[in-house]
């Protein structure tokens, strides 16, 4: 077996989701008569489908009773599946699949660390479900990232310690919950943003070839 282990965002990573949010959530805001905007979407990246919606709630000021927002939180994940349901294998972000390609011939599994409740859906959507090795989402957690929990349920599914654990992620709440799981965290996307991680790279496609080498040949 390999000393180490990825687990994978999936959101931002492997695919670009954040759109769909953007189109579902502005919606709900048009419908409750206030802006959102793609700015205020970017607050969203990464954090769970509930705390979104209080996110969103604050933007418009508005307050609402716990059965409204269940059910605002049921509406929008419809609309958001609408969009779900017609996703296909080309919308997989560039350099995904030479990547899991290249993990494979080294042997190196991987896993899938997602916030997400709809990962499963998604993964099978684009036909990458049955590549990974197991599936921990928003499901299988009680806390939320930045909370490492997902990540340390990952490096139990990998049978790996977290130190011996990459992840991928795209958003600050992500990239803080791998630092505190103590995994080598990878920022996909704005440097700057993502600067608390440990490495960083626009996306996928800039991996290099040889970027596991390092944690393979280390004792
Ligand atoms: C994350 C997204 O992966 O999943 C967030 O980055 C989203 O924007 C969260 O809110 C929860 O997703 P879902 O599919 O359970 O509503
Ligand atoms: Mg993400």
């Amino acid at each position: 077996m390999s000393k180490i282990g990825v687990i994978f965002d999936l959101d931002g990573v492997i695919v670009d989701t954040a759109k769909y949010h953007f189109l579902a959530w502005k919606n709900l805001a048009d419908e409750l008569g206030f802006e959102f905007t793609e700015a205020h979407n970017e607050l969203l990246k990464g954090i769970s489908r509930v705390h979104s919606l209080e996110i969103l709630l604050n933007i418009g000021r508005i307050s609402l009773s716990e059965d409204k927002k269940q059910n605002y939180l049921t509406s929008k994940n419809e609309d958001y599946l609408n969009y779900i349901n017609k996703m296909g294998p080309e919308e997989i972000l560039p350099g995904t699949e030479k990547l899991l390609d290249t993990l494979d011939s080294l042997n190196i599994k991987y896993v899938l660390g997602s916030a997400s409740k709809n990962a499963p859906l998604i993964l099978k959507q684009v036909n990458l479900l049955e590549r990974f090795t197991d599936i921990v989402d928003g499901n299988s957690v009680s806390k939320a990232k930045p909370d490492p929990e997902v990540f340390l349920i990952g490096s139990k599914k990998l049978n790996l310690l977290p130190e011996k654990c990459i992840v991928f992620e795209d958003a600050i709440a992500g990239v803080e919950a791998a630092n505190k799981a103590n995994m080598i965290s990878v920022g996909i996307g704005d440097k700057n943003t993502l600067h608390k991680a440990n490495y960083n790279f626009n996306n996928l496609t800039e991996i290099p070839e040889n970027f596991f080498e390092e944690f393979l040949s280390k004792k």
